[in-house]
């Protein structure tokens, strides 16, 4: 199948300075890549070069990041406004913090869903609950009503994670969705991400330092360290069989987790 999403020796900079050096990748349809490496080797710059999100001082200095024929660094803020959410939908840790507080769950989807679509109130929210409920989701309804204080930390987390597939994009982009939960909640956002791959045949880049999530979950890994590429490759080959000695370092420093 073709792929939806490439990097082609893609260098970001900020300042004029390079902090990602010289990354290619691809990315299929439904296909999950996991991305780990430390803190500061690069992994949220380069989720954000896709959503045009490096701020003034941040660009992508070297290469293409081609989605659906385009190139993504040369679109307009206009073009690139009408892929964000719709196209490439994006979720970081605190996707749940996002929710702005003093507005219920079901108006903040209205407005998600109404920045991009004609669509009723009625409309948006038998979309939402349908969703709700293929997610497991106990009683959408009241989550619907419920300002975000009213909901657990990791239902928060949770529905932010619903709100951003309710565009159903091809592409979702997860920068440490399960960093800031508990590990019964980390759980179930990783079923509920699977869930999304089965329901809707996403794409998803899953940023990570948790090894044990990206075990669970990715097809393929990339491991970056200070901006480099140092392994690519299907994810049984890199979690079994290391090429790299930086990733077996990575890989010993956690438990060993088995693949459900
Ligand atoms: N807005 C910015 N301005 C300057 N440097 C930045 C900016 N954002 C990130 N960086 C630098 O880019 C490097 C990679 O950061 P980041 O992508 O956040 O790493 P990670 O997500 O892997 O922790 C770091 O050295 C960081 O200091
Ligand atoms: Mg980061």
């Amino acid at each position: 199948m073709k792929e939806i999403l490439s990097y082609d020796s893609v260098e970001i900079s900020f300042d004029g300075e390079a902090v990602v050096h010289d990354v290619s990748f691809s990315l299929h349809p439904g296909e999950i890549l996991g991305i780990v490496g430390e803190s500061g080797s690069g992994k949220s710059t380069l989720l954000k070069a896709a959503m045009g999100l490096l701020g003034k001082s941040g660009m992508v200095t070297r290469g293409d990041i081609w989605f659906q024929e385009k190139d993504i660094p040369d679109l307009s803020r206009g073009e690139m406004q009408k892929i964000c959410g719709e196209k490439i939908g994006m979720i970081f840790q605190d996707a749940g913090a996002s929710l702005c507080p003093i507005r219920t769950i079901g108006e903040q989807i209205y407005e998600s869903i109404a920045a991009h679509k004609k669509m009723s109130r009625e409309q948006a929210k038998e979309k939402a609950l349908g969703l709700f409920e293929k997610l497991k989701f106990q009683d959408g309804e009241r989550i619907w009503n419920s300002y975000p204080f009213e909901l657990s930390g990791g239902m928060n987390q949770r529905v932010g994670i619903a709100i951003a597939m309710l565009m159903e994009p091809p592409v979702l982009l997860a920068d440490e969705p399960t960093s800031a939960l508990d590990m019964a909640v980390q759980r179930q956002v990783v079923q509920e991400m699977l869930a999304l791959r089965e329901l809707f045949g996403t794409a998803i880049i899953l940023v990570t330092h948790d090894i044990g999530v990206v075990s669970a979950m990715a097809d393929s890994i990339l491991v970056l360290k200070e901006g480099n590429v140092m392994e690519y490759g299907a994810a049984a080959q890199v979690l079994e069989a290391p090429q790299n000695e930086y990733t077996r370092k990575l890989l010993s420093a956690v438990p060993r987790l088995r693949r459900s």
